[in-house]
């Protein structure tokens, strides 16, 4: 069986999230279970040279974009024993500022998701039984498939899978560019029109041959017309062909027991590497040095549907009545870096923000932290909380998406975090409290981190389950 990954972002490559996460660790999950899984995706300007230098040409071609003839040049590159293709033109991934948020966004992605297609007949015999999509900029492939492709001998059989990592982004633009841009005429319209615009990820969820997203609870949201962002209508109607499965991390790339990252290294049977990593975290942050004090964390991005508005509401009053501190890593929304900013000056000592993405800082903060709080509106899976675990963080959660599906509240004397069901500040506060008081219980404390330490989290069952969504594809 051969699968080819098609994303906008992978590790090691490009990451804004766990969109690229995903796409740098199942692969290679499913290579160990003898699936043959390699990868596409953009050749941003803005990887890193020594990976750029990695990179091997293979060819170039010639993409249709609408009316456009847009060259596109493909390498190839190896990670952990995965091809990955990078696809390059520079006049679409030459950016300044990230990778996504500009004006042509839509025919960036038309671009890319063309070309996936198009390299195919270049790749010496190379036939993936199945394209597996992510999110909307990669919605056009099924598209392209059913429309151009799959009557042509080169594309016979191909099926696709679309995964529906956040909802909430759903690639909207107006019908105007259909045809200048994307190059499909009136008789398509039905296939990407949503509420009388182009929505690509509506579009993704009609043509591919199955559609997944990335929890089981989350995927029943979706069905019931929570948190869906306006497509319940499409889901339902599709629902035959609808599952979710939950994501997995790669146990190889966060293993406290070896992780190069951090000040110490430690397991569940000796945890006194953890401490060092405290002590070290505090002294960057500029935290008092004191192994006592329960240290929080929160490492995300400062959108709205994590849950920072709650955090902005009871975290003052918190760090006033509790003994605790508190320090986060995320970037995002102008007045949530902000707050946080002023919150650090407003604790000396107590609180530390670093504002940014550094996935290096981040390991040190997984592995000093007693809690890791997550409280998002929705989560469609959210891998944070599996990582925290895997570093003795005990999470706090909102039971919503993923976060449901991994968590569960150790009220019953069995469970691998704290969890509340309505995300209020009132049930924010009360239930960081529920878990500042377990921590006073140092026995008990140390019992749970154990219990957490040793949840599997790894690509295993989701793996197979990707297999057997695979195969119920392929004719
Ligand atoms: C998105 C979702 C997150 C999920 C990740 C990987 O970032 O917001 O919940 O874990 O994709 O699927």
């Amino acid at each position: 069986m051969k699968i080819l990954f098609a994303s906008s972002e992978a590790q090691p490559f490009k990451a804004s999230g766990g969109l690229a996460e995903v796409v740098g660790s199942l692969p290679k999950a499913l290579r160990k279970r003898l699936v043959g899984a390699r990868v596409v995706m953009p050749l941003y300007d803005s990887i890193a040279q020594e990976l750029k230098d990695s990179m091997t040409f293979l060819c170039s071609i010639i993409v249709p974009v609408a009316w456009r003839r847009q060259y596109c040049g493909i390498f190839e590159a190896r990670s952990n024993g995965v091809i990955y293709y990078l696809l390059d033109n520079q006049y679409y991934f030459k950016r300044a500022n990230g990778i996504y948020g500009y004006y042509d966004d839509a025919e960036r992605f038309a671009f890319f998701s063309r070309a996936v297609l198009e390299m195919l007949p270049c790749l010496d015999g190379y036939h993936p039984d199945v394209i597996h999509c992510n999110d909307w900029q990669t919605a056009l492939v099924p598209v392209y498939q059913t429309v151009f492709y799959a009557k042509a001998p080169a594309y016979q059989g191909i099926r696709t899978l679309f995964t529906i990592h956040n909802i909430e982004y759903q690639g909207k633009y107006g019908m105007d560019i259909l045809t200048d841009v994307f190059g499909l005429d009136a008789s398509h319209a039905s296939l990407l029109e949503f509420g009388g615009d182009i929505n690509l990820m509506k579009a993704g969820i009609e043509c591919a041959d199955a559609v997944n997203t990335v929890s089981p609870s989350y995927a029943a949201e979706l069905l019931e017309g929570r948190n869906a962002h306006g497509l319940t209508p499409i889901i339902a109607q599709r629902s035959a062909k609808f599952s979710g499965i939950l994501n997995g991390i790669d146990t190889e790339v966060y293993d406290p027991a070896v992780d190069a990252n951090i000040a110490a290294n430690f397991s569940a049977e000796s945890l006194m590497g953890k401490a060092r990593c405290k002590a070290a975290l505090q002294e960057l942050f500029a935290l008092e040095q004191d192994s006592d004090v329960p240290l929080i964390a929160m490492i995300t991005r400062l959108a709205s549907h994590k849950g920072i508005d709650i955090v902005m509401q009871k975290l003052d009053h918190l760090l006033q009545t509790s003994n605790m501190q508190f320090a986060v890593i995320g970037s995002g929304e102008w007045r949530y870096e902000s707050f946080f900013g002023e919150l650090a000056k407003r604790f000396p000592g107590r609180v530390g923000a670093y504002i940014g993405y550094d996935q290096q800082l981040s390991h040190k903060l997984y592995a000093a932290c007693d809690m890791f709080l997550m409280p998002s509106v929705s989560e469609p899976c959210g891998l944070s909380q599996m990582i925290a675990l895997r570093y003795g963080g005990v999470p706090i959660v909102h039971e919503t998406g993923g976060l449901r599906d991994s968590i569960r509240d150790s009220g019953d004397g069995e469970g691998n975090g704290f969890s509340f069901a309505e995300q209020t500040p009132e049930a924010l506060d009360a239930t960081v409290r529920r878990a500042l008081q377990g921590y006073e219980n140092k026995a008990g404390w140390q019992t749970l981190v154990a219990r957490c330490m040793a949840c599997d989290f790894s690509w295993g069952q989701s793996a197979n389950a990707y297999i057997r969504l695979y195969k119920s594809i392929i004719r």
